[in-house]
């Protein structure tokens, strides 16, 4: 292996660096094409369900029926929280940012688990199970409790897409609903190593434990510029119709202040994110049956004019957003559902970062001062 320090490769944000292998997830940036261990995200969007997702990514291959079966039980039956994660819960301000409430909730979930710090691959692998588990239930207790209800205890049956919604609005969702989440859900599962995934690849290489991992990967997924971008685009939208203003001239108007469209452009894709163009349907059809078309012709004549002006093509944020409104979800709890799927992902690469580790650690040009000596503090 070559010497790093005689032959130091700069580049700011690590863009272009392959820092690691994986088999997990694979970006063609000029294609547009997204692949879950061999598998294009169109085929696994249209013809596989989250679990089974779940199920491919930790373990390489999709499940048979059997092997599903015991994971969907195991996700099941670990989906309660632990009271006094609950009473955390209850003891927050309503208006936390719900991304600060699930960090600091999944951070909580590590005390009261007997193995957190037990670091066997069975081990690692049940916190996994557990983490996926219980995030669902921290987003929706929260928000029930936020709003001044009683946070509705998980089923141990259903799908995880099910339960959500179920907790989520102490009602059964429909057919409909539970099948447009859960395709949701399979698009942000893993994504490459994008900002929290490789946080939680950094914080995993120094074996650390798979709780403050996660913790750390979803304060990276926190930010406008990675995950937070959802809930940034619902603002826009909402902004253009409460204006009535014409979302061309909106976009325009914010270009010429040099301000960022939140919802376009990506490091890796160099044309449209392959979720993106599945989640565009999706919100077409919804758009229809829920006779609120304006999201879809909003959202159409801001992609024309990002196209038009600066060659920009939207990412999986920029039709997630419409997605989640008009399935009656709150624009703030976009970015820990977001957080809900990519557990898989961050989970699945601490597994694979600890089948064969090496510490994560770059270096910084320096570009400080020198020469420097201290002046007694008195003479200062
Ligand atoms: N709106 C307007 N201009 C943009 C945008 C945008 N959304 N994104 C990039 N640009 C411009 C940028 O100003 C720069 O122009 P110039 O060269 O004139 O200074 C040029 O495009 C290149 O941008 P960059 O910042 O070097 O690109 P990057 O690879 O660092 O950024 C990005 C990628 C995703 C952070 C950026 O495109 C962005 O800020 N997008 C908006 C936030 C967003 O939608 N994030 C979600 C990302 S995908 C899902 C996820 O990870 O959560």
């Amino acid at each position: 292996m070559a010497d790093q320090s005689d032959t130091p490769i700069k580049a700011r944000g690590l863009e272009g660096v392959i820092a690691l292998e994986s088999e997990l997830s694979s970006i063609d940036g000029q294609q547009g094409e997204l692949v879950y261990r061999g598998y294009n995200i169109n085929d696994l969007a249209a013809n596989a369900s989250f679990e089974e997702v779940v199920y491919l990514l930790w373990n390489g291959e999709l499940p048979t029926e059997a092997q599903l079966d015991t994971l969907t039980e195991r996700l099941q039956s670990e989906r309660a929280l632990p009271a006094p994660v609950l009473d955390l819960l209850r003891a927050t301000p309503d208006t936390a940012h719900p991304m600060a409430v699930v960090r600091t909730a999944v951070s909580a979930l590590g005390l009261y688990d007997d193995e957190a710090d037990t670091a066997t691959p069975e081990a690692n692998r049940r916190k996994a199970s557990r983490l996926l588990a219980q995030i669902p239930t921290i987003i929706a207790a929260f928000s029930r409790i936020r709003s001044g209800h009683e946070p509705v205890e998980p089923l141990d049956t259903h799908s995880t897409a099910y339960n959500f919604l179920y907790m989520l609005n102490g009602e059964a969702p429909g057919e409909a609903a539970e099948r447009t989440f859960d395709v949701c859900l399979v698009l942000h599962a893993d994504h490459g190593l994008n900002a929290s995934t490789f946080t939680s690849r950094v914080i995993g290489s120094t074996l650390s434990d798979m709780y403050s991992a996660v913790t750390g990967a979803i304060g990276a997924l926190k930010g406008p510029l990675h995950g937070g971008a959802n809930r940034e685009v619902m603002r826009m939208l909402l902004d253009i119709d409460e204006q009535g203003a014409d979302p061309a001239d909106y976009v325009r108007e914010r270009l010429a202040n040099k301000e960022r469209i939140m919802g376009f452009g990506h490091r890796v894709y160099k044309t449209m994110d392959p979720r993106a163009a599945i989640l565009r349907d999706l919100v077409k059809d919804l758009s229809e049956e829920r006779d609120a078309r304006k999201w879809y012709d909003y959202s159409m004549a801001i992609l024309n004019t990002m196209k038009e002006e600066k060659g920009m093509d939207p990412n999986v944020d920029f039709f997630s957003a419409s997605t989640y409104y008009m399935m009656g979800l709150d624009p703030d709890l976009f970015t820990p559902i977001f957080a809900l799927s990519r557990t898989t992902g961050w989970t699945a690469h601490l597994l694979e970062q600890w089948s064969d580790n090496r510490l994560i650690r770059p270096r910084a040009e320096y570009v400080g001062a020198t020469g420097k000596s201290v002046t007694p503090i008195s003479e200062r």
